[in-house]
Order: C-alpha cells, then sequence, then structure tokens
C-alpha cells in the first residue's frame, strides 16, 4: 500500500492505495464518490470520465498512485459550477440521457467542450464528444443540449478565457501546450497559411481544405535531424513516392504527381488492424524550405477516418553539414477508433514512427537518393511493426512507473 495527498472536489484528503488499483475504483470505494461510472474499464466508453487538475481523463485507466499531488473532481464536485448547473438544466430540457449511465462522464467532457470551443459547430461538438458512448444512443438531445449551452453563454457575451485548461499536473490530457518531442515548447513558428495560389478548388480535389478541416482534435511536433545538406533534403521531399516509403507501414495506391499522393498506412496495434486508405495535397515552398500536406484517410473495417495537415521546416545545421526538420501534425479522428487519439500513447508511437522515419531518411540519401528529376517510389521501407512498436511503448511505460516509484 501507498500513502496518497490528493484534492478531491476541493478538499485535501489522503489515503493508503494499493499500487494496481484504478482511480475510479478508488473514488468509488474509499470516498463513495459513486457518481463515476464504470462501464467498460478499458478507457473506450468514456463513462468513467472525470477532471483531473482539470483536464477530462479516464478513471478506469489512471492508477490512483499515479495521482499523488493531484486535484480531482468528480461530477459530486460540480454542485456549485455554473457550466454544469447550465448543462445539467439543458440535458433534462432536450432528453439528453435516458438510462443515465453515461450522463457524469457526457457532462464531464460536454462541460470542457463548452469551456475550451465557445464557437464550435456541430460536427465540432461531435468530434469532442466522441469519446463518450451512450448506450442509449441519446446523442441527439445530447448534441442539442450543448449547442443550446453554447448559444445562451453567447447572448450573455460570456468570454470562456478565464475557464481554459492552464496547468497539468502528474496526470492530463498532454495537450494542453504543444511541446516538441524532447519536451521543449516549440521554437519556430510554422507558417499557418498556403499560398492562396497553390490551393485548390474544391471541385478538382477530394482532399478538404484548409476551411473544411476545423481546429485539428490533436497535435503533434515532431523534430530529427539527418546528416545531409539541406539542398539534398528538400529535393528528396518532393519525391512524394520516395517520401512514403521512408513511413512505415506506407505503401502507395496510385503513381504520384508532384502535388497529389494517395497512400496506404497499415497499422496493427495489439488485436486491432487499421488500413487507412485516402488522398493528399502537398504545397511546397522552397524560398523558405517549408511544406504543407493536407490529406483524409479513412478505414473501412472500423469506420473511422481521419483529416488533418502536416507542416514541416527544414533549417541547416552544423554549418550546412546536416538538416533539422521540424514538423507539426494536426489531425482529428472520427469513428470507434477516435478513443486512441486522446492517448498519450499517440505521442509515443509518433516518436517512435518519426524515428523510424528518419532513419530510412538518412538510409536513402546516404545510398545517393537525392535527386529531383523521378518521381517514382524507392524501394520499400521496412513494414511497421506496430505490434513490437506498441509492447515497446508500454514496456517503457512500465519501466518509467516502476522508477518513479523507487525514486520515492
Ligand atoms: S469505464 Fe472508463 S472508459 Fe469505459
Ligand atoms: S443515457 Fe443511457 S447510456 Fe447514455
Amino acid at each position: 500500500m501507498k500513502t496518497i495527498n490528493l484534492t478531491v472536489n476541493g478538499k485535501a484528503v489522503s489515503a493508503a492505495v494499493e499500487p494496481r488499483t484504478h482511480l475510479a475504483d478508488f473514488l468509488r470505494d474509499t470516498f463513495n464518490l459513486t457518481g463515476t461510472h464504470l462501464g467498460c474499464e478499458h478507457g473506450v466508453c468514456g463513462a468513467c470520465t472525470i477532471l483531473i487538475d482539470g483536464t477530462p481523463a479516464r478513471s478506469c485507466i489512471t492508477l490512483a498512485v499515479a495521482c499523488d499531488g493531484a486535484s480531482i473532481t468528480t461530477i459530486e464536485g460540480f454542485d456549485d459550477d455554473e457550466t454544469m448547473r447550465e448543462l445539467r438544466a439543458a440535458f433534462s430540457r432536450e432528453h439528453g440521457l435516458q438510462c443515465g449511465y453515461c450522463t457524469p462522464g457526457m457532462l464531464a467532457s460536454a462541460r470542457d467542450t463548452v469551456l475550451r470551443m465557445p464557437d464550435a459547430s456541430e460536427d465540432d461538438i461531435r468530434v469532442a464528444m466522441s469519446g463518450n458512448l451512450c448506450r442509449c444512443t441519446g446523442y441527439v438531445g445530447i448534441v442539442r443540449a450543448i449547442q443550446g449551452v453554447m448559444a445562451e453563454r453567447k447572448a450573455r457575451g460570456f468570454s470562456s478565457s478565464a475557464a481554459v485548461r492552464t496547468a497539468l499536473g502528474p496526470v492530463g490530457s498532454g495537450h494542453a501546450k504543444p511541446v516538441q518531442a524532447d519536451g521543449a515548447a516549440a521554437a519556430h513558428s510554422i507558417p499557418k497559411e498556403l499560398p492562396a495560389a497553390r490551393q485548390r478548388p474544391a471541385a478538382e480535389s477530394a482532399v478538404p481544405g484548409a476551411a473544411d478541416l476545423g481546429k485539428p482534435q490533436t497535435t503533434l511536433h515532431q523534430t530529427f535531424s539527418v546528416d545531409h545538406s539541406r539542398e539534398k533534403v528538400w529535393a528528396f521531399f518532393g519525391r512524394l513516392g520516395a517520401v512514403a516509403t521512408c513511413l512505415p507501414g506506407t505503401s502507395l495506391l496510385a503513381e504520384p504527381t508532384d502535388t497529389h499522393v494517395e497512400p496506404r498506412i497499415r497499422i496493427k496495434v495489439g488485436p486491432i488492424v487499421a488500413d487507412f486508405e485516402g488522398a493528399a495535397d502537398v504545397v511546397r515552398d522552397a524560398s523558405t524550405h517549408t511544406g504543407t500536406i493536407r490529406g483524409y484517410a479513412s478505414d473501412t473495417r472500423s469506420s473511422s477516418t481521419t483529416r488533418g495537415e502536416i507542416r514541416y521546416v527544414l533549417f541547416d545545421d552544423k554549418g550546412g553539414a546536416s538538416t533539422r526538420v521540424e514538423v507539426e501534425v494536426g489531425f482529428t479522428l472520427t469513428g470507434p477508433l477516435a478513443q486512441f487519439s486522446r492517448s498519450s500513447l499517440v505521442q509515443d508511437i509518433a516518436k517512435r514512427m518519426t524515428a523510424a522515419f528518419a532513419q530510412n531518411l538518412q538510409s536513402r540519401l546516404n545510398q545517393g537518393e537525392g535527386g529531383t528529376s523521378a518521381n517514382q517510389a524507392a524501394a520499400p521501407a521496412a513494414e511497421l511493426d506496430a505490434g513490437s512498436l506498441f509492447f515497446s511503448v508500454l514496456w517503457d511505460r512500465v519501466k518509467g512507473f516502476f522508477g518513479a516509484l523507487f525514486k520515492r
């Protein structure tokens, strides 16, 4: 047993807990806070959603010992919360609940959505709430209730800025502040807009335009270096076929052009296999060595879809002997796989995929594949062994967890 100190619904508490106990059981059994419901206990349904340091989190997949020092808010802690009061009334008015089992988690996520995204469209709300499942399928009423609260708040001229997440404690979503792979704040600003002249009319391409993308649900920053000049790396990045085959698990569905590519990305994580097929448009600016890749993909097996944008900037490094590549990936995932886009596991997997991409890129350039003319695909990269990737991520987590435990 380990004694942990935390704040639960504004009250400082201290309790002994077994390392294996998850936060939901801890809250229900130790403090009788049974408003936190357990549905799947696998981090899928969202019924157990509570706030940890102001950030919605699944209490069924969070160990209580990992929350030492954190501030927890369960549904019982929102009695005096104005936004929650409005949401409760709206859920009743709009018939946003039937059996009520999902409702505490729904309300926690809905409150976060109202505060963070005051101008959200119906689609945005559905994406933001896609990590909460209702077995009674009351989604229409739920979305209408959230829209109603947003409209009422807007009519009152209410600004949400004061309530937006500001800090993360020992446990949080990790989304509050974009950080680079090494944990530092992003040092360079990556251009947000494409040159207007290069944007395609919607009718010419199935790839969504910037306006259609909306705010990405998840944003990741990655940085890597290759020991070749910026001009050589820039030229290689212009060969979309070759670039695609540097990405583990990626193959091409059609011959790419200079500005359009249609990839298939196969990802296997444990029992889950996803075959994403899609298309992307690419715009590059040689004067700033920046590129933007905007696209969509869908996995018919799981009925999940994703759309998003990758922006990269190349920087001279080591006096021109090397190139530093900074990448920002913003994407929104909908459908059954959406639950994983909120997980910090995505950050770890993205980090490893970036490392594999950098390694493949380095070896291609070492082989002298830096030419500018051909757009053909190079020899296929090694397939992504996502199974071992997943387990190496988990293994790192386990090591980190026990390391932290023994230091205390
Ligand atoms: S009970 Fe936690 S996500 Fe389903
Ligand atoms: S209201 Fe019954 S599970 Fe959502």
